[in-house]
């Protein structure tokens, strides 16, 4: 995902923020850039490539020692990795720079506004609308420019301005996408997060949503978007440098369960237009029969990526009326599996690199099939290989346990069945918008049950030495069944199984008593009746019940007192709330029993042999 910083101080700038960007590279980028002020003029180098290739353009050749500047990594999402989609982006006279985190979701109709204009666009990127928007308000006060440009902004962002009629500040803002401000001595900075500026101050004030600094080398003001002054405070952070990539988080996944919220933002964020009712996946490569008139439709993926997939059976099924079989790419590859011309094959992988997975992929490109890929590691193997792609930008995961990964994938997949059976006129234009809207919010539903860590801990604490798991769920939330089973025994080495509950009465009842926990997924749905009648089943034969439920849910507290609630969505969003408890109770249990939990043992994140 993209990093910021920004210097103004006494030493040469781009030194600094080449520093900065080298502790950002965990975030993952493709290509990276650099710009200073210097005598009233814009210094501007970038490249695509690792820092390490391009250090010398950055340092060597930079030609300005300014002490003032900003600089990027860029993790491709509108537009491909290459030099001109880098940032920081110019206006059309190389008055100002942006850098810039999030995705501008108007960026098309403000790009045509602003053509029409005279404005000239250098690149493909939703970003350098925002320096053309600066540029159109600019009167000679930039902090004035900046506040009326992002007025006119819907989406997400972190920025960092220069100007060069301001060689004496950096204005900075953010919506939604995290920013920072460290304070030094006679030099302060900008930075996506504090990794990047560790080295040289401790002291940071972590900017809130819809407010901005202008920042100088003698202070900094801190004000609303709305031009409001506000006091704040700083902190003292005291992380090492490895605390500080995870974010002061204790573990990675925790990390990346807490990201979430902004992952879905990154999955959504430009694809879809709520006026229009319409879903724009571009990158997606197939166009016409290959996928819009598939008679069937394959999934093949491993692990966490083949439960993803499973949601996206009940997805496209009801949203495309197409039949969708779910295949693990490991017994797809050998049964001779039957696919041609006329379908689709769909390919899931976080790594993109998974070797069972690759090889289904060649297998139904023999057999005449389309492939599409739903993936999240940039220039990997499989987007290589593919007909078509939809990037889940969920940005690195270092967990081995995958968390925001299988949570963007269900998302993408949801983008993807809303727009097929659109295009396929099984949905209406208002059922899209409604959807959108809904899925806007998701997010933030996501923040409350991640406010809910205190309790799920405390779950996690009284069932911690089980030793073994029933997940039950029923319709689209048996995947998410076999998801939190999943993530439970990867991380806690307590066997854990997955049924769908309604399956329980052919087996699984047997191991029914006082002593087996089920963790049971009791949202409301079509199915919710039928899901109590089975926790009935449950209760009559001891068992204990941890039920995840919707908000407001007084029955089920007659089956048990463990109830995590969730907020009321559509049924075919839940998925994407309910995996969040399951990961977090995984995450705690193993936790507690003082497991590896990043990197569990005989688990590997990337799995590129047979
Ligand atoms: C490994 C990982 C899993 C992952 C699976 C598929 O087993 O430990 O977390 O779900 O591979 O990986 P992919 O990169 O293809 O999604």
């Amino acid at each position: 995902m993209c990093g910021i910083i920004g210097y103004i101080g006494q030493k040469p700038a781009n030194e600094v923020i080449f520093d900065g960007l080298t502790r950002l590279e965990y975030r993952g980028y493709d290509s990276a850039g650099i710009s200073v002020v210097d005598e009233n003029k814009i210094h501007v180098c970038k490249d695509i490539g690792k820092l390490r290739n391009i250090r010398g353009l950055l340092l060597n050749d930079f030609g300005s020692k300014s002490p003032i500047g900003i600089g990027h990594t860029r993790w491709a999402t509108h537009g491909r990795p290459s030099a001109f989609n880098a940032h920081p982006h110019s206006d059309c006279d190389n008055t100002l720079m942006v850098a810039h985190n999030g995705i501008i979701e108007n960026f098309m109709s403000l790009k045509k506004k602003l053509r029409s204009e005279g404005h000239k666009f250098v690149s493909e990127t939703d970003s350098e609308v925002l320096a053309h928007l600066i540029e159109s308000h600019y009167r000679g006060d930039l902090g004035n420019a900046v506040i009326n440009a992002l007025k006119e902004v819907k989406g997400a962002y972190a920025i960092a301005v220069i100007h060069r009629e301001h060689p004496d500040k950096i204005i900075c803002a953010r919506k939604e996408s995290p920013l920072i401000v460290g304070i030094g001595e006679g030099e302060n900075f900008v930075a996506s997060d504090v990794t990047a500026i560790l080295s040289y101050t401790r002291k940071v004030v972590y900017l809130d949503n819809l407010e901005a600094a202008e920042v100088t080398r003698e202070g900094i003001e801190f004000f609303t978007l709305e031009g409001e002054a506000v006091k704040k405070t700083p902190t003292q952070v005291d992380w090492n440098p490895v605390a500080a990539e995870k974010g002061g988080y204790s573990h990675f996944m925790l990390k990346e369960i807490y990201e979430q919220p902004q992952v879905i933002r990154n999955t959504i964020g430009g694809r879809t237009s709520e006026e229009e009712g319409k879903i724009y996946l571009d990158e997606l490569g197939l166009t016409g029969p290959e996928i819009y008139k598939a008679q069937r439709i394959v999934v093949v993926a491993c692990g966490t990526a083949y439960y993803a997939g499973c949601v996206g059976k009940y997805l496209i099924e009801k949203l495309v009326k197409v039949p969708v079989e779910c295949d693990l790419a490991s017994e797809f590859r050998y049964r001779e599996p039957l696919v041609d011309q006329n379908s689709l094959v769909i390919a899931i992988s976080q790594s993109g690199e998974t070797a069972d997975t690759l090889a289904a992929v060649r297998e139904a490109k023999i057999r005449g099939a389309k492939v599409l890929g739903i993936v999240n590691a940039k220039e990997s193997s499989l987007t290589r290989e593919v007909d078509g792609l939809v990037y889940i930008h969920a940005g690195p995961e270092i967990g081995v346990a995958s968390t925001k990964a299988y949570i963007a994938m269900v998302t993408a997949l949801t983008l993807l069945a809303l727009m097929l059976g659109k295009i396929r006129s099984v949905l209406s234009p208002e059922y899209v918008q409604e959807t959108i809207r809904e899925l806007k919010v998701i997010p933030q539903q996501i923040e409350r049950v991640l406010d809910k860590h205190e309790q799920i801990k405390e779950f996690a604490s009284h069932f911690m030495d089980s030793r073994s798991f029933l997940f039950l769920g029923r319709g689209i939330n048996y995947p998410s069944a076999l998801e939190g089973a999943l993530k439970l025994k990867e991380i806690s080495y307590i066997h854990a199984e997955a049924y769908a509950a309604g399956e329980m009465k052919h087996g699984p009842i047997a191991l029914i008593d006082h002593e087996l926990p089920v963790m049971a997924l009791a949202t409301e749905s079509n199915v919710y009746d039928k899901t109590i009648s089975n926790l009935k089943e449950v209760q009559a034969r001891s068992g204990k019940i941890i039920a995840i439920a919707t908000e407001g849910d007084k029955a089920i507290y007659q089956l048990t007192q463990d109830v995590i609630e969730v907020p009321k969505v559509s049924e075919i969003l839940s998925p994407i709330i309910n995996v969040v408890p399951l990961q977090l109770f995984a995450y705690y249990v193993a936790d507690l029993r003082g497991l590896d939990v990043d990197q569990p043992r005989n688990l590997a994140k990337s799995v590129t042999v047979e």
